[in-house]
C-alpha cells in the first residue's frame, strides 16, 4: 500500500490555474482543501469536477485562517488567489496592493503562526517589466511596468525575508502566458470579463463576438504584433505538483520561469485558431493596448534541471485544441 500523502491548502483553487493544480494533485493522491471567496472562481467546476473541501472566504480572514490551520494537518500551501487583471490594477491599484499584498501577507503570518512553513506561489513575468535579454532568465532584473505585477514582487520579496527571519521555505513560479485547458475537457478558462488573447479569439469563432482585435501592427517583431510565450495549464500545474515535492523533500527556497522558451505573435495565435476550428475568424487591427511589452518569452531552463520539469504541451496548436474543446462545450 502506498503510503497517505498530506494534506494541501489551495487558495484560488476554484480559478483557472488552481483549479487545474488541484486536479493534478488529486491525481497525484494528494488531499487537497481549497480556500476561495469565489469573486471569480466556479462553484460548480469545484463540486462537479473537483470534488475536493471547498472553504468559501477570503486569505485577509485571519481568524477564519488560524481556524482552518488548527482543524486540519496542512503540510503545505499553494497560493493562486489573486487579482490578475494588469488594466484594473493600473485603474483601481488600491484593489490589487489590498488582496494581492495584504491579503497574502495575512495568510503567510497565519502559517508561520501555525507552522506551516512550505508554500508555492504564483509569480508572473509582470515583476520584469520590459525585458532587457530574451528569453528572460531567473536572474533578469526586476521592473514592473503596472501596479499587478508589483504586488506579485512584493509578495516574492515578503517571501525572501520570511525565509531569512522564520526558515519559511517559498517556490516562486513566474508563469509566462498561461494558456489552453484540460486535455480531457474537465476543466478550462472562464474568466469575466475575459481579457486573453486565445479565450476572446475563439469566443469570436464560436459567434459570440464579432471580430478579433490586433492590439498593435507596427510593433518591432516580424509580423509587427506582440509575441508571447504561451504555456499549457497542465504544464503549469505539473509543474506545480514538482515544487511542492521539491519543497516536501526539503528543498530551499527557489525561484522559477515557468515558459517554453518559444514565443507565437498574435496573428501566428489567431491562425492557429482558424486552422484547429475550420473557422475563418474576422480580425480588427486596432492601436496598442498601453502597457504591452513588444516581446516576452521566458527560460524554463531552470525548471526543467532542478525540477526535472518537461512541458507535454510546447505547441500552439495542442493549447488552441484543449482550449477549444472546451469553450464549445462551456459556451454553447
Ligand atoms: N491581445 C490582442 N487582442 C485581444 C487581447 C490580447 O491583440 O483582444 C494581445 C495583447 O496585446 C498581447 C497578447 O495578445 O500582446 C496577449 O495578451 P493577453 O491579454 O492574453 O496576455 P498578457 O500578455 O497581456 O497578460 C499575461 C497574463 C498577465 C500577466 C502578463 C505579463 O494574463 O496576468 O501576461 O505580461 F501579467
Amino acid at each position: 500500500m502506498s503510503p497517505v500523502k498530506p494534506t494541501i491548502l489551495v487558495t484560488g483553487g476554484a480559478g483557472y490555474i488552481g483549479s487545474h493544480t488541484v486536479l493534478a494533485l488529486s491525481r497525484a493522491g494528494y488531499h487537497v482543501v481549497i480556500l476561495d471567496n469565489l469573486v471569480y472562481g466556479h462553484q460548480d467546476l469545484v463540486e462537479k469536477v473537483l470534488q475536493v473541501e471547498l472553504i468559501i472566504g477570503d486569505t485577509a480572514d485571519r481568524a477564519l485562517l488560524d481556524h482552518l490551520f488548527q482543524t486540519r494537518d496542512i503540510a503545505a500551501v499553494m497560493h493562486f488567489s489573486a487579482y490578475a487583471y494588469v488594466g484594473e490594477s493600473v485603474s483601481d491599484p488600491a484593489k490589487y496592493y489590498r488582496n494581492n499584498v495584504m491579503g497574502t501577507l495575512t495568510l503567510l503570518e497565519a502559517m508561520v503562526a501555525a507552522s506551516v512553513k512550505k508554500f508555492v506561489f504564483s509569480s508572473t513575468c509582470a515583476t520584469y517589466g520590459v525585458p532587457e535579454i530574451i528569453p528572460i532568465p531567473e536572474n533578469h532584473p526586476q521592473n514592473p511596468i503596472n501596479p499587478y505585477g508589483a504586488t506579485k514582487l512584493m509578495v516574492e520579496r515578503i517571501l525572501a525575508d520570511f525565509d531569512v527571519a522564520y526558515d519559511f521555505k517559498s517556490v516562486r513560479f513566474r508563469y509566462f502566458n498561461a494558456a489552453g485547458a484540460d486535455p480531457n475537457g474537465l476543466l478550462g478558462e472562464d474568466h469575466n470579463p475575459e481579457t486573453h488573447l486565445i479565450p476572446l479569439v475563439l469566443q469570436t469563432a464560436l459567434g459570440k463576438r464579432k471580430s478579433i482585435s490586433i492590439f498593435g501592427t507596427d510593433y518591432p517583431t516580424p509580423d509587427g504584433t506582440c509575441i508571447r510565450d504561451y504555456i499549457h495549464v497542465s504544464d503549469l500545474a505539473d509543474a506545480h505538483i514538482l515544487g511542492l515535492e521539491y519543497l516536501l523533500k526539503g528543498g530551499d527556497s527557489e525561484v522559477f520561469n515557468l515558459g517554453n522558451g518559444q514565443g507565437f505573435s498574435v496573428r501566428e495565435v489567431i491562425a492557429a485558431a482558424q486552422h484547429v476550428t475550420g473557422i475563418d475568424i474576422p480580425v480588427q487591427e486596432c492601436d496598442r493596448r498601453p502597457g504591452d511589452p513588444p516581446a516576452l518569452i521566458g527560460s524554463g531552463e531552470k525548471a526543467r534541471k532542478i525540477l526535472g520539469w518537461l512541458p507535454q504541451y510546447p505547441d500552439i496548436k495542442d493549447i488552441v485544441v484543449h482550449a477549444w474543446q472546451w469553450h464549445q462545450q462551456r459556451h454553447q
